[in-house]
């Protein structure tokens, strides 16, 4: 018998050693090993259902479920060493089982292999990342809703196109982001229940097994509600990392959105808020300068999580079924985008409750009465005036003030009634911003009292959300 010259795992039939190139440019463990408690929960499922079957004597499972348990307190102490030789997570696991229990250890990849495990493993890590998410996304709700609460008086005006188009509450404002996060949280709920009906193990490299192993019973261990229908999808499919990210692209989008607008609100020009210095940056040049870095690097990590999405996409492109190597690229944006959403959503959540809005300049903001104007419509519609006329009356109002170089409310009544009769002194007696907002009537609209009800709601509602994750009535 020929000396065994490769002694890699699946080296039986490999007459070389393994070039350290090679090795070095396939090796996946420098990343994967953040995987390791899932492979590790993984593997004891899949050893249970072995016993449970037939496959594992008590004996060697008590081993096996042992060694893999010691395997994953050296883990979580720093105490374990992974050998990029080892290529993987999963093989770098095993050889430390069978180095700790010996024989036994050979009997744990039975019907089973690495494509259906690293499916498995990805599945887990998801749960655990969507969880995670779900709760940073509940206390930036959370933080978003105080600022609302605190500050639900204050009006400022509203923009369409960077315009000045109507006052609305900067409550009503902050609280469409606290809508934004709900269908974000939304999402990964959403993903959550399709990830927990298609728990791949038996699959094994593609066809499935000639084994008799019982998925359900795997499935159940693991808290999935049911097994993956084709085995070919389940170890070529990436759908549920795709889903994720996508996810995650679309909540960083609105993170950078809610972080444009409040540089804008900080910034000179509007000057509607400070943030605590504890929160800014200065100026290695400028002694004057207090920046919103943390907002300008949420914004700019969107762009990050974006090319997280893209990547994935083009890495599965053109992949024929079923598992193919390129899928060991799925990993690092997956992790990448995770990690940058967790930041981000972590920072604004401990930024936001020092956010000051600065009163006097959003009431001074609020003063330009050509933000009135769809109010002075509304007035002339409420008396019968077509719209389109009652647009059109206004617009001639709106030219005149702009022509005089005054607001709108200090045209005189002569001014309007010269426009038309049914420009009567009522019109100039809607001049507030306080007014305007007031006067909407919608459900959802800006209505201070609507407002009111919907900050209460969200705080009753977040307070429960609250003691779901914590399981504690006093937090
Ligand atoms: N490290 C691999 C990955 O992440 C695990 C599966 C490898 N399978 C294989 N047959 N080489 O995709």
């Amino acid at each position: 018998m020929s000396e065994k010259k490769n002694e890699k795992l699946w080296g039986g039939r490999f007459q070389d050693a393994a070039d350290p190139l090679m090795e070095a440019f396939t090796q996946s463990v420098s990343y994967d090993q953040l995987l390791a408690n899932f492979d590790i929960a993984g593997s004891k499922a899949h050893a249970s259902m072995l016993r449970a079957v037939g496959l594992l004597n008590e004996e060697e499972f008590a081993a096996i479920d042992k060694g893999l348990d010691t395997i994953g307190e050296k883990i979580g102490k720093g105490e374990f060493t992974f050998d990029p030789k080892k290529e993987d997570v999963h093989m770098n696991i095993e050889s430390a089982l069978k180095e700790m229990i010996g024989t036994p250890a050979g009997k744990l990849h039975t019907g089973r292999s690495r494509n259906d495990q690293i499916a498995l493993d990805e599945r887990l890590y998801l749960c655990y990342a969507v969880s995670c998410m779900q709760v940073y996304i509940r206390n930036m709700q959370s933080a978003l809703v105080l600022l609302a609460d605190k500050n639900s008086d204050v009006i400022i005006p509203g923009f369409t196109h960077l315009q000045y188009a109507m006052p609305v509450l900067a409550s009503h404002h902050l609280l469409a982001y606290v809508e934004m996060l709900d269908r974000d949280f939304g999402r990964f709920s959403d993903q959550f229940s399709r990830l927990l009906r298609s728990m791949p193990l038996g699959a094994g490299a593609l066809a499935g097994s000639g084994l008799p192993l019982d998925r359900e019973l795997v499935a159940e261990k693991l808290g999935f509600h049911s097994v993956a229908h084709n085995s070919m999808d389940a170890v070529g499919d990436r759908d549920c990392l795709l889903e994720f990210l996508s996810a995650c692209s679309i909540c960083a989008m609105h993170l950078s959105r809610m972080a444009e607008d409040l540089i804008l609100w900080m910034s000179q020009p509007f000057s509607f808020i400070d943030i605590a210095d504890r929160f800014c940056t200065g100026s290695s040049l400028m002694p004057q300068k207090k920046n919103p870095d943390i907002l300008e690097i949420v914004r700019g990590k969107t762009g990050r999580v974006y090319g997280d999405l893209v990547a994935l996409l083009t890495v599965t492109k053109g992949l024929p079924m079923s598992y193919d190597r390129d899928l060991q690229e799925d990993k690092e944006p997956v992790f990448d985008a995770a990690e940058t959403l967790f930041s981000s959503l972590r920072i604004l959540a401990a930024m936001l409750p020092t956010v000051t809005f600065k009163r006097d300049n959003c009431a001074s903001a609020v003063k330009d009465s050509f933000l009135l104007a769809t109010d002075w419509t509304d007035y002339l519609v409420r008396k019968g005036v077509p719209f389109r006329e009652a647009h059109g009356l206004v617009g001639q109002a709106v030219a005149l003030a702009v022509g005089k170089g005054c607001g709108l409310t200090s045209l005189t009544k002569e001014d309007l009634s010269g426009i038309s009769p049914l420009m009567d002194e009522g019109i100039l007696e809607i001049s507030s911003a306080e007014q305007s907002v007031k006067a909407k009537k919608t459900l959802g609209s800006t209505n201070p009292e609507m407002v009111r009800r919907e900050i209460d709601e969200w705080k009753k509602f977040l307070v429960e959300e609250q003691k779901r994750y914590t399981g504690n009535s006093e937090n």
